[in-house]
């Protein structure tokens, strides 16, 4: 079968325009391969600065890159984008959902409103069918009580398990989730990832960055480290844990 998501040779440089010598190339994806097929749960692990951000968001078309490509399913992104591209992140953006560290909730909406939000302007859902399907979700992630409560009245685990109901609205065959609980403290962290697993387990595919090796071990299919722009090795949460082949990796692991 096809993979949902293949990613081929992707490379992404930054000028830098900050530091000791501007004008500087830094290649922060150095020709990442990577296939997720659908369903399948997928584990980013690496160091600070390795480019796991810039992989996910290429991925949904927030980041334009120099070389390579990204299909999911048939849609295709090139670094040479013709007059589609901007259609092209459009569909894709339906059947991929991203999950950010920092909630991005609207704040000025209510619970529900941030929910619907999109169903009834991006998929025209009846907003009573996107209201039922919104409370449905809330029940899912536990939030059944905080449909009227605005983001600010929320904690933090409870916002970003708002921010998951909202990005299952649209029924995503896919969720990116860049560091999802970084921004939590351990007691909420766990009522986030306790969510994140139910979903895993129950065929939502995924990509997911994260520290939490508990997640990775749980629900993982694949693990890969991304180390230098490149992904140093993959494999399932027990070779990768158990018997990784890399000295970067065993020192990257025993550092988290
Ligand atoms: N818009 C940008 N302009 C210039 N450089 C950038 C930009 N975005 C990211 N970078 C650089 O690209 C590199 C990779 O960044 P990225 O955010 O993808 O890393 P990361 O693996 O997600 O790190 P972290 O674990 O700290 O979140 C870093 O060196 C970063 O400084
Ligand atoms: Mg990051």
């Amino acid at each position: 079968m096809l993979p949902m998501i293949q990613i081929t040779e992707l490379v992404k440089r930054f000028v830098d325009h900050s530091g000791s010598e501007p004008g500087k190339v830094h290649t922060v994806l150095n020709g990442i391969t990577l296939a997720v097929a659908r369903g399948e749960v997928c584990v980013l692990l690496g160091p600070s600065g390795s480019g796991k951000s810039t992989l996910l968001r290429s991925i949904n078309g927030l980041e334009s890159f120099d070389s390579g490509e990204i299909m999911v399913d048939n849609i295709r992104l090139t670094a040479t984008p013709g007059p589609d591209q901007s259609a092209a992140i459009l569909k894709i953006r339906r059947q991929i959902g991203m999950v950010f560290q920092q909630f991005h909730l609207f704040p000025h909406l209510t619970v529900l409103q941030n929910i619907t939000e999109a169903p009834v302007h991006v998929l025209k859902q009846p907003l009573d069918e996107a209201r039922a399907l919104a409370l449905q979700l809330l029940d899912r992630v536990g939030l059944a009580s905080k449909a009227h409560s605005r983001p600010d009245q929320l904690s933090g685990g409870q916002q970003q398990r708002v921010a998951i109901a909202r990005t299952l609205a649209m029924k995503p065959a896919a969720i990116l989730f860049d560091e999802p609980t970084s921004a939590l403290d351990p007691h909420t962290t766990g009522e986030v990832t306790a969510v994140m697993q139910d979903l895993a387990r129950n065929g939502q595919g995924m990509i997911v960055v994260t520290h939490g090796m508990q997640f990775a071990r749980a629900v993982a299919h694949s693990v890969h480290i991304l180390h230098a722009g490149r992904i140093l090795e993959s494999g399932t949460p027990q070779k990768i844990f158990d018997a990784p082949e890399h000295d970067v990796t065993r020192r990257f692991l025993s550092e988290t």
